[in-house]
């Protein structure tokens, strides 16, 4: 499927309304991935509208403004429309268990196909933070609304500790990575790092907005903390993407990108009322595809051919399950890093940043630390922590289920 090729359907961007609202969906009905489909949209449309609100302000030129201003209306609509799924008895924390398992689950399928090591990497590193926040969620949600986890997310992922939570906070310039070569690229790596980029930049906006309206302060806390390190997962796949590139071009990407997932969406879902959403979605997406690979060409002289040598869709984005996958990579919990280096924490320098970070922003006393303390309250009130395993945790350090582990990947000989 070349989307360049397809003719656009659609004829006008203007919608009436009433088309900004859809019927929600039923929280315990749907399918868990049918949620993270809807999340992974939301944040797309909202790295889009975002993306063309920045571009707007470094541009000078009234024709491309008046062209984006179209797109970027037409963006925000769709991102309305999608975020009127989620229905209005979905509380804060019970969505941010949707968003956690997002960006286990699909950073999990981008890492398994990718062939790029340093994309690779980083994928793997910050897939066992999130997973360690679903963790931590999960058992605050049992414990503060007495909600039973698996009717919402199902028995899809695993809940278990991952690089715990306490152990994650590096500093900033830990995490800036080599961009990749976008001429070079394969095509599959391109949209890994704008689809992750996208899906965790909406993560960080969601604790961002929702952490102060959690109705506990002990989970206002938690957010504020968890917020803190989606922001040093920003940081880090935004650095992934070529920065060569111009903001046409970059527009360019942002449509294909939008039209790889609603394809996908549209290819992989099984409620028949969501998957028209994505169908007409993906119609718009190829018009606003169409509009800016125009745009290149008449102001830049450039084809859309040269930004896609291989224009025709790689492998669907397919949601499944990847227990044994993140059980595989949970053996590399203890890792740390800088820049491309990937180091157990056992090994690094006294003098390195990490500890000197850490000194500073966790203090001297990791007990008082919110994601700690979520855990080690839970275990004081029902005996043991929540988790769901399907065996017993990969890492030996891991398995107590009376006691949180606040030093591992955090401490020396931990
Ligand atoms: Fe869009
Ligand atoms: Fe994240
Ligand atoms: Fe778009």
């Amino acid at each position: 499927m070349n989307p360049f090729e397809l003719k656009a359907k659609q004829k006008s961007l203007y919608y009436p309304l009433n088309a900004l609202s859809l019927k929600s969906y039923d929280k315990y009905a749907t399918d868990p991935y049918t949620k993270t489909r809807i999340i992974l949209m939301n944040g797309t449309e909202f790295e889009s509208n975002w993306f063309y609100h920045q571009f707007a302000r470094h541009c000078k030129n009234k024709d491309v403004l008046k062209v984006i201003a179209e797109i970027r209306r037409s963006e925000q609509l769709q991102q309305k429309r999608i975020a009127s799924l989620k229905p209005v008895n979905e509380s804060i924390l019970e969505t941010t268990l949707s968003y956690e398992q997002l960006a286990v689950d699909l950073t999990a399928i981008l890492a398994k196909r990718e062939k790029n090591s340093v994309v690779k990497k980083q994928l793997d590193f910050a897939l066992l933070e999130d997973f360690d926040h679903l963790y931590r969620f999960t058992d605050m949600l049992e414990m503060d609304e007495k909600q039973n986890y698996k009717k919402l997310i199902g028995s899809y992922t695993e809940i278990m500790p991952g690089r715990p939570t306490i152990s994650e906070p590096r500093a900033p310039m830990q995490d800036l990575k080599t961009p990749i070569n976008s001429n070079t690229a394969n095509p599959l790596t391109k949209l890994a790092v704008s689809i992750i980029t996208g899906a965790e930049q909406q993560t960080m906006n969601y604790y961002m907005n929702v952490g102060s309206f959690y109705h506990k302060e002990h989970g206002r806390r938690l957010y504020s903390e968890i917020a803190m390190i989606e922001e040093q997962h920003v940081s880090g796949y935004e650095s992934l993407k070529d920065p060569t590139k111009s903001w046409l071009e970059c527009a360019l990407m942002n449509e294909y990108v939008e039209c790889y997932l609603y394809y996908s969406c549209m290819q992989t879902e099984k409620d028949a009322r969501i998957k028209e959403v994505w169908e007409r979605h993906y119609e718009t997406e190829v018009y606003h595809l169409k509009v800016v690979s125009d745009l290149l060409q008449k102001y830049e002289g450039k084809h859309y051919s040269e930004e896609f040598s291989e224009p025709d869709f790689p492998e669907l984005l397919d949601f499944k399950e990847n227990k044994k996958y993140v059980r595989e990579v949970l053996e590399s919990v203890r890792l740390n890093t800088f820049g491309l280096e990937y180091i157990d924490v056992n090994d690094l320098p006294p003098s390195h940043p990490y500890f000197k970070y850490q000194k500073t922003y966790i203090g001297a006393n990791p007990l008082k630390v919110p994601s700690h303390k979520i855990i080690k309250d839970y275990i004081t009130k029902n005996g043991t922590d929540l988790r769901y395993e399907t065996a017993p945790h990969p890492i030996t350090a891991l398995r107590d289920r009376k006691f949180d582990n606040y030093e591992i990947a955090r401490v020396k000989g931990k």
